[in-house]
């Protein structure tokens, strides 16, 4: 079954379309990066997936369903994070709330199970040693990889991630994409991440999407990361080189080209 079918959606916000004749395909198990310039739509195309932006027309479908009746399907981590950092909860606690928002209810008392399936979860993110330290004393690294647990716990079929490399440092980006890596390998879920950083991640990218408020180009990472597709987003500076059989993206500029786009 196809993890995402995409046929002629428009996404809006109010009149105004964000997001426009967009047609993809992504079968189960594959990755897709999601490209693009500021205020290309990568975030609302997030959210309209997750179910969580419900203004938009077209045929989207979640492994068959409508986005807003799959979401025990679908996790999906924002590009900044929410949490109430005030609130002094422990990293599996955190973890363990991923899996009673997703039955519909917040409690206090988590239930035992919960409890060490989110501390399995933290030991697959690499991260049982800190299980019972306050979210708020982690390193930026280790915060991402606590909500990248907390989105795994309930199990889902695709997992969408929103610059989960931005605002870490360049030993915290490791860190984060070693974790994306072993997701793709032993858990097997779809995921589409949006990124800005895309060169730790062609080598778990099965296809690249280029989105400027239209598609612009959609395919394996040899077939979009070609000079003449990056260079029509990012600029002519923008070049795509391969150095010892890996791709990697030189773009000079990432603010949106004059394609019309509005902000
Ligand atoms: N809540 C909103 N109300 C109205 N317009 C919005 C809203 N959120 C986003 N937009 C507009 O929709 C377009 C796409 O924005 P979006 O945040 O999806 O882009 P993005 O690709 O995620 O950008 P970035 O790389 O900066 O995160 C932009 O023109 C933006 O101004
Ligand atoms: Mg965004």
């Amino acid at each position: 079954m196809e993890a995402v079918i995409a046929e002629g959606v428009n996404i809006y916000y109010n009149d105004y379309k964000a997001v426009e004749g967009l047609n993809f395909k992504l079968k189960e198990e594959e990755t897709l990066l999601l490209l693009g310039p500021n205020g290309a739509g990568k975030t609302t195309l997030l959210r309209t997936l997750a179910g969580f932006h419900k203004n938009y027309d077209g045929k989207l479908l979640i492994f068959g369903r409508k986005p807003s009746d799959g979401r025990e399907l679908i996790s999906y981590v924002p590009q900044t994070h929410s949490l109430n950092e005030r609130v002094p909860l422990t990293a599996v606690e955190i973890v363990a709330m991923g899996g009673l928002y997703k039955k519909g209810f917040i409690h206090n008392n988590i239930p035992k199970e919960l409890i060490k399936k989110a501390e399995e979860t933290l030991k697959f993110v690499g991260l049982s040693k800190i299980k019972n330290k306050p979210f708020k004393e982690l390193s930026g690294g280790q915060k991402q990889r606590v909500l990248l647990a907390r989105a795994l716990v309930s199990d889902p079929k695709i997992l969408l991630l929103d610059e989960p490399l931005s605002a870490l440092d360049p030993n915290a980006r490791v860190e984060v994409t070693s974790v994306l890596g072993k997701i793709k390998r032993e858990k097997r879920i779809s995921m589409i991440i949006a990124t800005h950083d895309i060169n730790p991640l062609t080598e778990i990218g099965d296809k690249v999407m280029l989105l400027n408020k239209r598609l612009v180009a959609f395919g394996t990472p040899d077939e979009v990361l070609r000079d003449e597709i990056i260079s029509e987003v990012y600029g002519p500076l923008s070049k795509a080189v391969k150095v010892g059989g890996k791709l990697y993206c030189i773009i000079g500029d990432v603010h949106l080209q004059g394609r019309g786009g509005k902000r």
